[in-house]
């Protein structure tokens, strides 16, 4: 690939002009919706809607042809049916346009390869570069820039995701505004005739928008640059992959879905070990996993110190940290002797430590914040289960006051369990930075996913 043809992918996250081709004048059409979240989500570039059926929509003139644009044009979103594709995509070849998303389908997924082939054989001659076909479009938070027709509102943040189905993709930017799960890119990739996941990854890599890459896969068109790709940006920050057709009838479904041959699932877990992809089984997980490690700094040593106002809940904690490979650290008796302060007598100094259910929102903050500043803690695992004696909005605020004054190069991962009172901690933990989850062992997989990452990259000793 032409070093032009591999910088052109940066106008697909940064570009000055945006053309949407087959922009429609008729609500809820997809060429209609598609220049609606372009204009609705902010961008601040110019804006052309090329239809030579119209001549205004949305306040905004349009464009018989992409040639007619008075401009340069870097990104170009065609949403035409696909026998008009091969000839809208030449125009934009001609035009000079760099990067072209497009939308439509009726291409390889279907059977029709040589169109396919023939999409990017137009691109190559022009050194275009094609997201898609098949495809719901590109996010990107940092530019404002919303050419999807998926949800208008999308959160700001540091995960960057990478989608191989439309509609999974299109439910999960929506899901993850409801969870206040922020995103610095949704990348729909579907038949990746030509832009596929290890061009992303190298994107991403040194995108410092972007702290971990989330990718939704069914199957992969170049395994092995993949992997190499992968090896290289595991080592700067972590790749997540929710990787289906774990089963046999998973991979026949993804088999029909987006033509992938999924290969042998072990093997796919394997060679995704071997370059420290981690690999999630559900959205939940993969989610919960990148939500630690947007807002955390990685662990400083493999000392991890658990702190809970229920034995209950720190064993079920000391389990999941055995079955995630965390190390619960013996406390010194000098560290043990600080949280002592913090606890009644009856209370528990053995990590987990116990500061009993009579623990206050200032035994809670207290004691995290010893954890933080003592330099032979690596992590910490915050744990409350609900009484009637202590409010957990309260708790909730003390730990992240503790957390936001530290400024501690370690990560702190939080478990509030019971009603729904504990809901309200957790979103307000969530919102001020601290990784906060309804269940011990889902904030213990969070960290036990960090931890094998940081091996991985050398940030902490295997
Ligand atoms: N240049 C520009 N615009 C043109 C041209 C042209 N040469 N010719 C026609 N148009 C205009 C049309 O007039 C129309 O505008 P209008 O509604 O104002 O009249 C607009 O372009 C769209 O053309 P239509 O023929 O109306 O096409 P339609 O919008 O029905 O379908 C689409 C186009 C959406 C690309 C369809 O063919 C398609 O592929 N749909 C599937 C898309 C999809 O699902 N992609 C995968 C996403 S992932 C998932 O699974 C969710």
């Amino acid at each position: 690939m032409s070093s032009r043809m591999s910088s052109n992918l940066k106008y697909l996250f940064y570009p000055r002009s945006v053309a949407i081709i087959g922009a429609s004048r008729t609500p809820g059409k997809i060429g209609y919706e598609i220049l609606r979240n372009i204009i609705g989500f902010g961008f601040e570039g110019k804006i052309y809607p090329v239809n030579p059926n119209a001549t205004e929509i949305m306040g905004l003139k349009v464009y018989p042809n992409v040639l007619d644009i008075p401009d340069e044009v870097d990104l170009a979103v065609i949403s035409v049916p696909a026998r008009i594709v091969p000839k809208v995509l030449n125009d934009c070849g001609l035009k000079g346009v760099k990067v072209v998303v497009i939308i439509s389908s009726g291409f390889s997924e279907v059977g029709n390869v040589e169109a396919e082939h023939k999409l990017v054989e137009i691109a190559r001659k022009y050194g275009m570069r094609i997201l898609g076909p098949n495809v719901f479009g590109v996010l990107y938070t940092p530019s404002k820039l919303n050419a999807t027709f998926g949800p208008m509102k999308v959160l700001k943040g540091y995960i960057a995701f990478i989608s191989q189905s439309g509609a999974l993709g299109i439910a999960l930017m929506g899901w993850t505004f409801l969870e206040r799960i922020g995103l610095s890119s949704v990348v729909s990739v579907g038949n990746k005739a030509d832009i596929e996941d290890s061009d992303l990854l190298e994107f991403f890599m040194n995108d410092k928008n972007s702290r971990v890459i989330l990718i939704y896969m069914e199957g992969l068109k170049n395994g092995k640059r993949f992997i190499e790709v992968a090896r290289e940006v595991s080592k700067v920050k972590p790749i997540i992959v929710l990787k289906a057709g774990r089963s046999e009838r998973g991979a026949l479904a993804a088999a029909s879905h987006t033509g992938s041959l999924a290969g042998s699932d072990e093997i796919y877990s394997a060679a995704f070990r071997q370059v420290g992809v981690l690999r999630a089984k559900s959205i939940q997980e993969a989610f919960d996993w990148a939500r630690t490690m947007v807002s955390q700094p990685p662990p400083l040593n493999e000392n991890v110190v658990v702190i809970t106002n229920g034995g209950g809940a720190g064993v079920i904690a000391a389990d999941a940290c055995a079955e995630y490979n965390l190390n619960l650290m013996d406390l010194p008796e000098d560290l043990a002797a600080k949280f002592r302060e913090y606890m009644p007598p009856f209370g528990s100094t053995r990590n987990p430590v116990d500061l009993t259910g009579e623990a206050t929102e200032e035994a809670y903050g207290d004691s995290v914040k010893v954890a933080l500043e003592d330099s032979r803690v690596g992590a910490i695992l915050v744990l409350y289960c609900h009484t009637a004696i202590s409010d957990p909005g309260m708790i909730a605020r003390s730990i992240a006051r503790s957390f936001i004054e530290a400024r501690a190069p370690k990560p702190l991962v939080v478990s509030f369990i019971g009603g729904v009172e504990c809901y309200e901690g957790l979103k307000l933990l969530n919102d001020l930075g601290v990784p906060a989850y309804p269940s011990p062992d889902r904030a213990a997989a969070a960290l036990g996913a960090y931890y094998r990452w940081a091996r991985y990259a050398g940030i902490v000793k295997k």
